[in-house]
């Protein structure tokens, strides 16, 4: 087999050229070349310098997370770097691309570091459940300071070459086209003069002079990483960069790495890794299938949904026509989006001139022929079916043939709104989940009759616009909310029979969600959908807004707030909970928070299941990723499928039983089979 790593000789300088496709991820073969080719320049008096540089779209990209679990090959990765640090000929990193991970921690084991441009360095292990495991939490803040390490070994977000070059991890920037020449004459430059090396930098002194400084940083991360194990470990890695000498700090850093390796969340958190790639797949779609061209969009409706759907557009710099019923809630809606922009312009986050680039594409309109001439149309107007049908039928007779046609309806039947119109083949589903322009997730609903060419243009463009897609069939709330309705039955049953409502909520605290179904109510608004008829109570939620309980918005929904939005349960709340059940003569009992957590979770697992019975999702890892990026279920679990692999899919069938509760029968043969789904 040919190696990766190729040498080039340029005079007195040799230039080593990974070609790994397609991010030259460092494998065993890629880690075994670069040490041989440390060896060749080293055994060679010719040579007086080194430039590490990479073939296609990136440096490297950090360790083969495929080989992760694996038994291990060497040479591993600490040695590579050691070998490649102790040279006393310059060694330079020529950077372009996303040089993360274990890349970023090949370009501190080297001497000098020069980039592009638009390259990007960070250490993003810990979004895998991990921190870097070849010396970077120990190189990094003896080379830029502990402190300006902390927020790149526990946040794991890269940051910009200038960036870099700012806190001193990158030493030049050097010209986008001409990195490779830039790099050899940097390096020509450094020949002759002692070589820097990270590893015996002393910049982690602001740690020894400042040792709050860790637990400072901690608290101030409280709320981003709750439940977590990795960033922890990460802070103390790089404390112990602070307070130990940079061997027993390397061994403290391999100490937690090989824990946290061995550990469930980093197992779940790489097992989400590749299924947020392989949501973005269609088993059944040809690679190669043409894409539509969208170059215009247009949008129906200028309420929440539909203005955060538009910003996402625009943010991508793609025009959007929306559209409404009356001027007043046209202006209305864009007159949002605007005080969107502003606000996360006042946050830092965009500039004054980039929020201006975004309206300016914005069109508002009141006339459905000004959407002709776009190439998708998504409505967002009330979800009934009748309305959606009138839509489809007058997109239908304005939208130029060969246009996309999207639905965001988060449970209607996307056939039937597809036999609205003469062409189902373009009619698709895009359920976005509000704020339409934050959350992360994207549903894409297939109908029967859903080309191809549709179904992949949709999921290109779920990339451009930032979303992670996974695509479902039709069937009733399609893949998340059916799931949702599972629970919400539960939890409407256990407070029934004597759990308490902030007790549910609490269980999925715990487990990791950011809110229960009580506090998700009061957020959204309790009197969605109420006939707004006092005298009618039929319902708990009814008797809430009958009692002028609307939610967060008014100060009092399940629970009852105060200006700084603390909730405290409400006694009222209580009451009237225990008035229904009473009516209904439900016994109350004890309830624990074991049983409220497996009546909670264990049917949206046995839904779940259904759901890839009836081919409705194409993977059960498709599955983790709606529910991991639209309903915040906890990242470091992996998604309800990928939990219940992990406690048992007999655990899960036996906890339905005892509770009886119904069992499908491909959740029973999968547990009694391979106790895998996919
Ligand atoms: N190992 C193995 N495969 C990888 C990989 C890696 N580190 N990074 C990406 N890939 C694969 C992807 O699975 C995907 O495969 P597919 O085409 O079969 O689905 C392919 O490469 C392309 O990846 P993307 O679709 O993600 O391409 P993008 O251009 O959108 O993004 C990227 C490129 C920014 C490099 C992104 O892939 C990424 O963030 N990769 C992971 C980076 C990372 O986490 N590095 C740290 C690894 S852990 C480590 O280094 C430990 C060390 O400290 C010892």
């Amino acid at each position: 087999m040919t190696s990766p790593i190729r040498t080039e000789r340029h005079d007195n300088v040799l230039v080593v050229i990974s070609d790994n496709p397609p991010v030259n991820a460092l494998g065993q073969a890629v880690r075994a070349g670069l040490k041989d080719a440390i060896e060749e320049a080293l055994s060679d008096d010719a040579i007086e310098a080194v430039v590490i540089r990479c073939d296609g779209r990136t440096f490297f990209a950090g360790a083969d997370i495929t080989e992760f679990g694996k038994p291990p090959v060497g040479p591993n990765l600490p040695e590579t770097l050691d070998a490649m640090e102790a040279s006393d000929k310059p060694v330079i990193a020529a950077i372009h691309g996303t040089a993360l991970g274990g890349g970023c921690e090949v370009a501190l084991a080297c001497h000098y570091r020069v980039a592009v441009p638009s390259a990007k360095l960070g250490l993003p292990e810990v979004k895998l459940g991990l921190i870097p495991g070849a010396a970077g939490t120990q190189r990094l803040p003896r080379l830029v300071g502990t402190e300006a390490a902390l927020p790149l070994v526990v946040g794991g977000n890269p940051i910009s070459a200038k960036k870099a070059q700012g806190i001193g991890l990158v030493d030049e920037i050097v010209g986008e086209d001409s990195l490779e020449a830039d790099a050899i004459a940097f390096a020509r430059s450094r020949i002759g003069q002692p070589v820097p090396r990270a590893s015996e930098g002393t910049a982690n002194e602001d740690g020894v002079r400042d040792p709050d400084l860790f637990d400072r940083f901690r608290a101030s991360q409280a709320r981003r990483i709750r439940g977590f194990d990795a960033p922890n470990a990460a802070i103390e890695a790089v404390k112990a960069a602070g307070t130990m000498s940079y061997v027993e700090g390397v061994k403290k850093e391999r100490e937690l790495f090989t824990e946290l390796m061995s550990g469930t969340q980093s197992a779940a958190m790489r097992h989400y890794f590749f299924a947020e790639r392989a949501a973005n797949k269609i088993d059944d779609v040809p690679k190669d299938t043409p894409l539509i061209p969208i170059k215009k969009v247009g949008v129906i409706g200028a309420g929440t949904m539909g203005g955060g759907i538009s910003m996402n557009f625009l943010s991508a710099g793609i025009p959007v026509t929306i559209l409404e019923m009356s001027q007043d809630a046209l202006d209305r809606g864009t007159g949002t989006m605007r005080k969107n922009y502003e606000n996360t312009a006042k946050k830092g986050r965009m500039t004054a001139d980039q929020v201006e680039q975004a309206m300016g594409l914005l069109t508002p309109t009141l006339s459905y022929d000004d959407l002709a001439d776009c190439d998708l149309v998504i409505e967002a107007v009330y979800e009934s079916m009748d309305v959606k049908k009138e839509v489809f039928g007058k997109l239908d007779e304005v939208v130029k043939q060969g246009a996309i046609l999207a639905s965001n309806t988060s449970y209607l039947d996307v056939n039937e709104i597809a036999a609205a119109t003469q062409r189902p083949g373009y009619v698709v589903g895009m359920h976005f989940f509000s704020p339409a322009n934050i959350m992360k997730l994207l549903e894409v609903v297939r109908g029967e009759k859903t080309r191809d060419d549709v179904l992949a243009t949709v999921m290109k463009l779920s990339k451009t616009i930032g979303k992670v897609a996974a695509v479902s069939g039709v069937c009733p709330g399609f893949i998340g909310n059916r799931m949702l309705s599972k629970r919400q039955e539960q939890a409407n049953a256990l407070i029934m029979e004597g759990a308490k409502y902030w007790e549910v909520d609490e269980v999925l605290l715990d487990f990791g969600f950011p809110m229960g179904p009580f506090q998700m109510a009061d957020l959204a608004g309790i009197d969605i959908g109420w006939h707004r008829d006092p005298s009618k109570v039929t319902t708990i939620r009814e008797a809430l807004c009958a009692g002028g309980r609307f939610g967060q918005k008014n100060g009092k929904g399940f629970y009852d707030y105060d200006e700084a939005r603390q909730r405290t349960p409400s006694d009222e709340v209580q009451a009237i909970i225990a008035d229904f059940a009473a009516t209904e003569g439900k016994e109350q009992r004890e309830i624990s928070k074991d049983e409220i957590r497996e009546r909670l979770l264990y049917p949206m697992v046995n839904e779940g299941a259904k759901i890839l019975e009836e081919g409705m999702a194409q993977r059960a890892s498709d599955i983790d990723v709606v529910w991991i990026n639209g309903y915040g279920w906890p990242l470091y679990t992996g998604g309800p499928m990928f939990w219940a692999q992990t406690i048992g899919l007999d655990t899960v069938v036996e906890g339905l039983e005892k509770h009886d509760l119904p069992v499908s029968n491909y959740l029973r043969e999968r547990a009694a089979g391979s106790g895998k789904f996919d």
